[in-house]
Formats: C-alpha cells, sequence, structure tokens
C-alpha cells in the first residue's frame, strides 16, 4: 500500500492518532467532536491551566460540557499536553491558533508561524495537516507549505498532506455546532484534499470539497466580509433613520417580511469578537499587495468602528435633553461580551463605549452576567463587573444597553431606570415607546 493509502484505511478506522493544536473556542470543540467519533485525540496548548483542566475532566468553553470531557478523559479518547513532541507519534494534526491583527491593524501571524515550526520538527512520512485558523488566502500555501516537511524533504501530496478548512463555529449556539455545520476543504493538491475530507467525514456530518486550499480560505472570508459589510450597512441605515425620524428596527422588520431576496441584520454599538471585526481586514491587507484596495471592506469597517462613538454622542444628547451633562453622570454600561449569552469579551464594542464614556468624565461602571472583570490592556485601565445590577439601574442616570443577554429582566429596568440608551433593541417586546428609553 502507498503512503496515501496506508493513512487513508488509518483514518476511515480512526486508528490515526489526532492532534489538535490550540485547545481555545475552537479547538476544544473540534478535538471532543473527532473524539467523540472515536479518533483518539491529543490536544496541545502552550497553555498550562487550559492542559491541567482538560485533564482534569472540566471543560472551560461554555459550548463544551465539563461531563462530557469528564467522560473523552476516562476513556483515553482526549488527552492534553503542553509538550509538543508528542506530535512524532501523531498522524492527524488540526492547527487552530488565533490570527488577531497587529497594533497597526496588519495580521499577526506569530501563532500560526510558531504552531508550525514546532510542528515542522516532528513531521513524519504519513501525515495529513488541516490548518482551521482564519487567514488571508494564500496562507496555506505560502507559510505553512515551506516549513512542513521540508526538512525531512517530504513530498507533499505524496507522502503528507495539507489542506485548509475553515471554522464556523458560532459560541453560544445549539442548533448549528462543529458535528452538524457543514465544513469546507480544500488540499493543497487533489490528493490533499481527499485525505483531509477522508479524515474530517469520519467525524463531522457535511463535509464540501473544494478544488484548492486558497478556495477554501477565500470562502471564510466571503462568509465573514458579507456579515460585516451587512453590518455596515444596517448600522448606517440606523444612522439615517435617525435623521429622518424614523424607526429602523420597524423598518428592518418590514423589510425582513419580504419571504425572498433579503437577509436580516441588525445594527448595535459595533463589531466583536475574534471574527467578523478581523477576518475581512486579513483579506483588505493581503490586496494590498496587488495594489487592489478592497473598497467594501474598508468602507463597512470605517462606519462600524465609529458605532462605539455614535452610541456614546446619542446618550450624550438624550442626556442633554434631560437637562443632565454627560461629565460627572453615573452610566452603567450593561452587558460586555460581543454577543448575547456568552463570555467572550474580546474586541467587544463595550469596550469601546467605556474607553470614550470615561474620557467624557461620565462615572462608568458595567455588569455583565458572564464577564466579571474586564482589564484593558492596550487602554490601561480595569473593571469589575457591579454586583447588585437593580441597585445601580435606580441610581444611574443612563443606563446603556451594549449586549441583550436573555437573563436580564428588561421590564423591570425600563420601569426603574432614570434612562435607558438601547443599543441592541431589547427592549421592545416590553416597551414599545416609552419615554425612558432611547433606541439607536
Ligand atoms: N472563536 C470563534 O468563534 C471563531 C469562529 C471561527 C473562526 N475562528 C478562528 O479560529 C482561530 C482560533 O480562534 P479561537 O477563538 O479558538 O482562539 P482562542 O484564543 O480561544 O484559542 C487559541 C488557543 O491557541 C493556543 N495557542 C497559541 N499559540 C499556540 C501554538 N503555537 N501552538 C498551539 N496552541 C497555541 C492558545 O493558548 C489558545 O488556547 C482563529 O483564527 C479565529 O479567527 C474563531
Amino acid at each position: 500500500m502507498s503512503i496515501k493509502e496506508t493513512l487513508i484505511k488509518d483514518l476511515k478506522e480512526k486508528k490515526a492518532r489526532v492532534a489538535v493544536l490550540g485547545l481555545g473556542y475552537v479547538g476544544l470543540p473540534l478535538a471532543v467532536v473527532f473524539a467523540e467519533a472515536g479518533f483518539h485525540v491529543t490536544g496541545i496548548d502552550p497553555d498550562s491551566r487550559k492542559v491541567d483542566s482538560l485533564n482534569k475532566g472540566v471543560s472551560y468553553i461554555p459550548d463544551v460540557k465539563t461531563a462530557t470531557v469528564e467522560r473523552l478523559v476516562k476513556s483515553g479518547n482526549l488527552t492534553a499536553t503542553t509538550d509538543f513532541s508528542v506530535l512524532k507519534e501523531m498522524e492527524a494534526v488540526s492547527i487552530c491558533v488565533p490570527t488577531p491583527l497587529r497594533q497597526t491593524g496588519d495580521p499577526d501571524m506569530s501563532f500560526i508561524i510558531s504552531a508550525t515550526e514546532e510542528l515542522a520538527k516532528y513531521m513524519h512520512p504519513g501525515m495529513v495537516v488541516v490548518l482551521q485558523s482564519t487567514t488571508y488566502p494564500g496562507t496555506t500555501r505560502e507559510v505553512l507549505l515551506p516549513k512542513l516537511g521540508a526538512e525531512q524533504g517530504l513530498r507533499v501530496g505524496e507522502e503528507w498532506f495539507l489542506a485548509f478548512s475553515p471554522e464556523r463555529v458560532d459560541p453560544g449556539r445549539e442548533d448549528w455546532t462543529t458535528a452538524n455545520t457543514p465544513k469546507v476543504i480544500g488540499g493543497i493538491t487533489e490528493a490533499c484534499g481527499e485525505v483531509a475530507t477522508i479524515w474530517y467525514a469520519g467525524a463531522i456530518k457535511t463535509v464540501y470539497p473544494v478544488s484548492s486550499a486558497e478556495a477554501a480560505e477565500m470562502a471564510k472570508l466571503l462568509e465573514n466580509t458579507f456579515r460585516m459589510i451587512n453590518i455596515g450597512l444596517v448600522n448606517e441605515l440606523a444612522m439615517m433613520c435617525e435623521r429622518l425620524g424614523v424607526d429602523v428596527w420597524e423598518v428592518i422588520d418590514a423589510a425582513a417580511t419580504k419571504p425572498f431576496g433579503f437577509m436580516k441584520f441588525t445594527p448595535g454599538p459595533g463589531l466583536g469578537g475574534h471574527c467578523i471585526p478581523i477576518d475581512p481586514l486579513y483579506l483588505s491587507w493581503k490586496m494590498k499587495s496587488f495594489n487592489y484596495n478592497a473598497r467594501f471592506i474598508e468602507l463597512a469597517s470605517e462606519i462600524n468602528t465609529n458605532m462605539p462613538r455614535y452610541v456614546v454622542s446619542r446618550v450624550m444628547e438624550a442626556l442633554n435633553e434631560r437637562g443632565k451633562a454627560l461629565k460627572g453622570s453615573r452610566v452603567l454600561i450593561l452587558g460586555a461580551a460581543y454577543k448575547p449569552d456568552i463570555d467572550d469579551v474580546r474586541e467587544s464594542p463595550a469596550l469601546d463605549v467605556i474607553g470614550l464614556l470615561q474620557k467624557k468624565g461620565a462615572l462608568v461602571e458595567y455588569h455583565d452576567p458572564y464577564i466579571p472583570h474586564i482589564h484593558h490592556e492596550t487602554d490601561g485601565w480595569q473593571m469589575d463587573s457591579i454586583n447588585d445590577v437593580m441597585e445601580s439601574v435606580k441610581n444611574a442616570d443612563a443606563v446603556v444597553i451594549i449586549t441583550d443577554h436573555k437573563v436580564y429582566d428588561y421590564r423591570a429596568i425600563i420601569n426603574s431606570a432614570k434612562f435607558v440608551f438601547d443599543s441592541r433593541n431589547a427592549t421592545r417586546p416590553f416597551a414599545k415607546d416609552h419615554e425612558n428609553v432611547v433606541r439607536l
């Protein structure tokens, strides 16, 4: 049997040892899905707290149940380590490391590069490697391919296999999970795509192969750019509606009754999370090397980035109408996570809104049931979530809803607060029009 045939046989029989590099929001659910499918999975992460927690059978990602981790660790299907040398025993490796932006707004490839360099030391014939981190088109071929297998003189597509598969996990979501969300895969060669597809199809319900790693990389960027641009569009619509004196939420709900040709997006205080605000900028950065300006991305990014400032200006105006200056006013931020019912504050617009309010002299506090503490390293401030939310609602001059967590009692909040600025339309079901409430 050829190296490829042996590897395919091992993958189909779940005998291939699987490693997941990076055990965060993407890597841990993926490791669990492979382990649930019957593979022996080793998670590798330099963060020893995550590794220790997993080996004790305890999950630190809300979407992954501790009972599941405990069961998989006990059965021996899931284990974790900080030691990359275990890679020499692995046949299938998935890379799920972060891809943030640098301060300058350029892609920060350092995590992909360091994970690749570690993996390069332990490459051997009969390995399949899949990159899952969201990145610019060309990364798999230009960054991973030259580093992996080169030292050992391994031929890609014959002795080892390399592919890209974009991650679509939506934290906090229960209907579409890592196991049942269709997975796009594109290989560096046809054989690479074939091997990677066979591996993933052993654990994930639907796998959708495409002809190249670049097509798979670009598909992810299309998905997230599509969201970013449409959010930018409705954010601009919100600003236009305010000038026109029209209720943007009513307009969007009305348009959404069209059964075809329209998809509902809602405005808000700005983009957040690890994906939508960042990934399209990977694409626009790459396009600059082709002397091409990704105009839609830049325009949407400009509108979305300005939303926290817009929210603060609306709060200031509304307080002014109530005879109060923002300076010296007590402002309570409700919700700091970048989206409802999750504990992730990365890139959350709440951070910008809090910072801007503080700069204008407001006395800001926040509450988030999922985020007890915020440490904004770049801007140099930190804050604890307040304990008694209803007491603070009563005392605040302005309550600003940034994240519409389900646990909040919005009816009680609007009835107790002096004034509420609702950037998410969370209060509408309880009071369509209420003198204390101003909506985005
Ligand atoms: N979180 C999401 O909802 C989501 C959705 C789709 C795509 N993505 C993409 O998936 C990738 C991972 O995102 P995430 O949210 O899981 O990040 P994360 O920060 O939650 O997890 C990444 C993990 O990688 C580890 N790590 C760092 N350097 C490493 C190395 N050299 N080797 C091994 N592990 C290393 C970190 O310690 C961390 O545990 C990113 O590219 C992100 O854009 C994320």
